[in-house]
């Protein structure tokens, strides 16, 4: 029986989103948590919400607007950290979601940090650099009021990048009237960025990907994987598992899915994304013009790491991969990790898999902060340590509670987090 829960006056208990889906997962997390389960409310209730409007001057000279949102979820362990999405479905629930997430996700892999996201509901395809630059720094002053290098800082996410982050930067620090290098992470190497940023999120996929592969007794080299997005995360990941011998037998983006069983060549085809910004019409492999086949494509490990609510029930019972690695937040139904699970299919949840990503934007906070910048093989060296040392503790734990993954990594995290509640206190 599903739970009817209470949601906030400005979300209907119809359509409820991707926060709907996160309230789930803590219902089924809610049975371990012992006496803190007495705090677990402050799971379900984001600290702090804020919705802007950010009008621009177009370059034709018409005014538009858009909907902006910061959400902070919890600061309970640190400050707010998450990315900033422009899309143009993003909505309250959507971000609301995301931020509740990085919550989970900080304190899986236990960095000092809160739960937050923000996003604009925009499709970035269609505006020039000027209006994008105008958009970014406008939204970057309407939310400046939450934001700052103590209070939470924002991240690139889907559509946004070092450029973003620049003028993110730029703008508060133009506010402030000094530098403030540490309010976004994600930067530029030229602006106190760290070195291994980009790749971070797609790396710690790949690295989780090889311990979980261990546990399953699947060689990595010359496993099948499928990836759902080509992304910073999709991309990358795809580009790791190619050079350890895999075969990426099929690829999806907004546009196409392409398949090749003797696998693409990872390089050429990341060529062409820079080159078309799609996979469409590449040359090496066969375009199905059936996205949902991509689903059934046989394949060892199967990636989504593109936007949430994708595995569904519709798609679930079609699926034949081993493993699946969770790139994107939220990729994943609740009644679809049902299936997956009584299918015997691993899945390893967003909240590690994809916290590679926040795992060196941390490092780029502290090297901004002591003004002291490390060396890439030094940030590969600690990014690898932290996420094989949280997969290995959300294994044990799953085995010893025979839970799924995603179940452990909510007991983790859920813990800390509430502990740190329950220590503070409530003010006043
Ligand atoms: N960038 C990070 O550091 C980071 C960290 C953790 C998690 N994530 C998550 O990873 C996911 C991807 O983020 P990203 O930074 O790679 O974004 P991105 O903008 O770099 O790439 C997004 C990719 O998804 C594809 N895509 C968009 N809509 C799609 C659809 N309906 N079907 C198939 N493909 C679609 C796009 O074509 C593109 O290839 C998101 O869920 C994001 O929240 C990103």
């Amino acid at each position: 029986m599903t739970i009817k829960h209470e949601v906030p006056s400005y979300l209907t208990q119809h359509g409820i989103g991707p926060w709907g889906d996160y309230l789930e997962q803590i219902d089924r997390v809610t049975p371990y948590l012992g006496n803190l389960a007495r705090w677990v409310e402050t799971m379900k209730r984001p600290k702090r919400m804020l919705i802007v409007d950010v009008p621009i001057e177009r370059d034709d000279g018409t005014i538009a607007h858009f909907e902006g949102y910061r959400v902070q979820h919890n600061t309970s362990r640190g400050p707010g950290k998450g990315g900033v999405r422009f899309h143009q479905d993003v909505t309250l629930s959507e971000v609301m979601a995301l931020s509740a997430w990085m919550t989970v996700k900080n304190a899986a892999v236990n960095v000092p940090y809160g739960g937050a996201k923000g996003g604009i509901r925009v499709d970035p395809k269609t505006l020039s650099q000027g209006e994008l630059q105008r958009m970014t720094r406008r939204y970057t002053s309407e939310i400046g009021i939450i934001i700052g290098p103590n209070k939470d800082i924002p991240a690139p996410d889907v559509n946004t990048n070092e450029q973003i982050m620049a003028w993110m930067m730029d703008t508060y620090s133009m506010n402030q009237g000094s530098t403030a290098s540490g309010v976004v992470t994600g930067k530029p190497i030229s602006l106190g960025g760290s070195l291994g940023r980009r790749e971070a999120t797609g790396r710690g996929v790949f690295v989780v990907g090889c311990e979980a592969a261990v546990k399953r007794g699947l060689d990595i080299h010359g496993a099948k994987i499928a990836v759902q997005g080509f992304g910073n995360v999709g991309g990358i990941a795809a580009r790791l598992f190619s050079e350890a011998g895999a075969k990426v037998v099929a690829v999806q983006d907004h546009i196409s899915t392409v398949v090749r069983s003797s696998g693409l060549d990872v390089a050429a085809l990341q060529a062409h994304v820079n080159e078309t910004g799609s996979v469409a019409g590449f040359k090496g492999g066969e375009e199905i013009s059936d996205r949902a086949q991509f689903w059934a494509v046989d394949c060892d490990i199967l990636v989504p790491a593109a936007l949430e609510q994708q595995i569904t029930v519709e798609n679930a019972p079609t699926i034949r991969a081993k493993i699946i690695l969770e790139g994107a937040n939220g990729p994943t139904s609740p009644a679809a990790d049902d299936i997956l699970h009584e299918k015997g299919v691993l899945v390893v949840p967003d909240v590690i898999a994809n916290a590679g990503g926040v795992t060196v934007s941390y490092f780029e906070w502290v090297q901004d902060f002591s003004s002291f910048f490390w060396t890439e093989d030094e940030i590969n060296l600690r990014l690898t340590r932290i996420m094989r040392e949280a997969f290995t503790a959300v294994w044990q734990l799953a085995e010893e509670k025979k839970v799924s993954l995603r179940t452990a990594a909510f007991i983790v995290a859920c813990t800390r987090v509430l502990q740190a509640r329950e220590m503070r206190g409530l003010y006043p």
